[in-house]
């Protein structure tokens, strides 16, 4: 697929639409703008997906005020969406990060309800629906990604009615009970019936949209179909909704599609002398313990680093473990750095590591290795073979790709994953050490556990792991998804 040049603006069959670009424009120690990769797991997932389709990429770049025309990075066409600093702040920190992030991850953090947010959440919509439409060429196949985005799908259909639109959701759907909570539910539901296939990380957020879809519209759903009427009912019908039968519907698919990671690109990065040497220095920079416990997370209240640390602590306070023979490496990469409750988590962590260091570390051996970065992907590779134990405690997580990407690099058959029952790749890791986070005397046993595993016991389960994460990556969750999508519109070009 090529876009057409000529009259500007250029046109793609293909679109992915997100939040964020998968570059961030950011300034160098000189003040000089440059791009530099964006944090998290969407846009781990949808590089290579880009990498290997002609296409565009329609997102915001990473700072507010930035006005910039398209341009290419990485092999792909990035099609920028400005937003000014007073959006920023109202649509990406406020509406998308202290309403719907917690209302969606369970309420662990209280969401905050305001109509100001609201007002320029939808707004925003609306401009990324009619950059894309200004960009997509007739019938071209539009793939919208996650939950900042949630009105786009209708938007878009309205504006261009010719396009096959599909959704992602990469974080949960809450049950209805939390989900009714939200002033503007009916909007939403209706802003993501838009799409012709809403994706979801676990049959139970499939499950919660329907029942959702079911509550505030009244539309029949059968298995994975939504019947979306093509006129919507009067309120006052609202009761009675869509039947499965009727003529004047049109079927939405929601369902399960679980992401995943560049598989090949995590072993054979692993495999590199270069790198193993790496993993080898690391260890021996952190003094050759016995075990290197690691956590690597986006800092998050969702990660569940300070349940980690809570256990970590106890089982140094009690002796169970030692600063000689045990650490725990965290790298936390900075992340919505404005938002209050994500400074207050900053400060806690911090005091939390400082506190553990203070009381357990020796002149010699740190309890606690603490990293508030990102590091690049090969030194993270580097950081997965030198780790005896991977921690992801997460509370709540749509997927977690960093229990996948550990897993992927473990060519060696080695090292154990201790997992979070609350992360979607729990439902495919099931050989994972499963944990409750919120379960601090559990954990403290699983960490043990994990800690003195044997041998043949670990092999067997990171090679079961491994089986899964090889069968099921990132290629097969994007043509997956494309491809139930194309199916419902055969003429679709993706
Ligand atoms: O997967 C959830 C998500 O919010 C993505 O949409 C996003 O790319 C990533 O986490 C990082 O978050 P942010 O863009 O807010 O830094």
């Amino acid at each position: 697929m090529t876009p057409r040049s000529g009259k500007s603006p250029r046109l793609y069959d293909f679109i992915v639409v997100s939040n964020r670009l998968p570059v961030d424009s950011i300034e160098d120690g000189n003040g000089k703008q440059v791009w530099s990769r964006s944090p998290g797991g969407l846009v781990a997932a949808l590089e290579p997906v880009m990498q290997n389709h002609d296409g565009a990429w329609v997102g915001w770049p990473g700072r507010a005020d930035l006005e910039v025309e398209p341009f290419d990075s990485g092999g792909m066409r990035l099609v920028p969406v400005s937003l000014s600093a007073s959006e920023v702040e109202d649509y990406y920190e406020g509406f998308s990060n202290a309403t719907l992030w917690p209302l969606y991850h369970d309420v662990i953090a209280a969401p905050e309800f305001r109509r100001d947010w609201w007002d320029v959440y939808k707004n925003v919509n609306i401009r990324f629906a009619k950059r894309t439409a200004e960009v997509a060429e007739r019938g071209a196949v539009v793939w919208v990604q996650d939950y900042q985005l949630q009105l786009v799908p209708k938007l878009l259909r309205e504006l261009r009615p010719d396009l096959t639109i599909g959704f992602f959701n990469h974080i949960p759907f809450p049950s209805y009970g939390l989900f009714s909570q939200l002033p503007w539910r009916t909007q939403i539901v209706e802003g993501l019936l838009g799409a012709d296939v809403v994706g979801f990380q676990r049959d139970a957020d499939a499950g919660n949209f329907s029942q959702a879809v079911r509550r505030l519209k009244g539309f029949a759903t059968k298995g994975h179909h939504i019947a979306v009427p093509l006129v919507d009912p009067s309120p006052g019908r609202r009761a009675h909704g869509a039947s499965w039968d009727d003529a004047d519907t049109r079927s939405v698919v929601a369902k399960k599609f679980p992401i995943s990671i560049d598989s090949p690109y995590y072993r054979e990065t692993a495999q590199r002398q270069d790198i193993q040497a790496r993993a080898r220095q690391i260890r021996a920079d952190l003094g050759n313990p016995k075990t290197i416990m690691l956590g690597v997370d986006r800092l998050d209240y969702t990660k569940g680093i300070r349940h980690r640390l809570t256990a970590f602590g106890e089982l140094l306070a009690e002796g169970r473990v030692t600063a000689e023979d045990v650490i725990l490496v965290q790298v936390a990469s900075p992340s919505r750095e404005r938002v209050k409750s994500y400074m207050d988590l900053r400060d806690e962590v911090e005091v939390m590591v400082g506190r553990i260091n203070g009381e357990s570390s020796t002149l010699g051996h740190h309890a606690i290795s603490y990293h508030h970065h990102s590091y690049p992907r090969e030194e993270m590779v580097a950081l997965y073979l030198a780790a005896d134990v991977m921690l992801v405690t997460a509370l709540r997580d749509g997927m977690n790709l960093v229990a996948k990407e550990y897993v992927a690099s473990r060519f060696d058959n080695d090292g154990v994953l201790l997992l979070s029952e609350f992360a979607g790749a729990s439902d495919e890791l099931k050989r994972a050490v499963l944990v409750n986070p919120h379960d601090i005397d559990g954990m403290k046993d699983a960490m043990m556990a994990a800690i003195e595993m044997p041998q043949a016991e670990r092999a067997s389960r990171m090679r079961s792991m491994r089986k899964r994460v090889f069968e099921d990556d990132v290629e097969k969750w994007s043509s997956g998804f494309l491809h139930t999508l194309t199916a419902r519109h055969p003429e679709g070009n993706a």
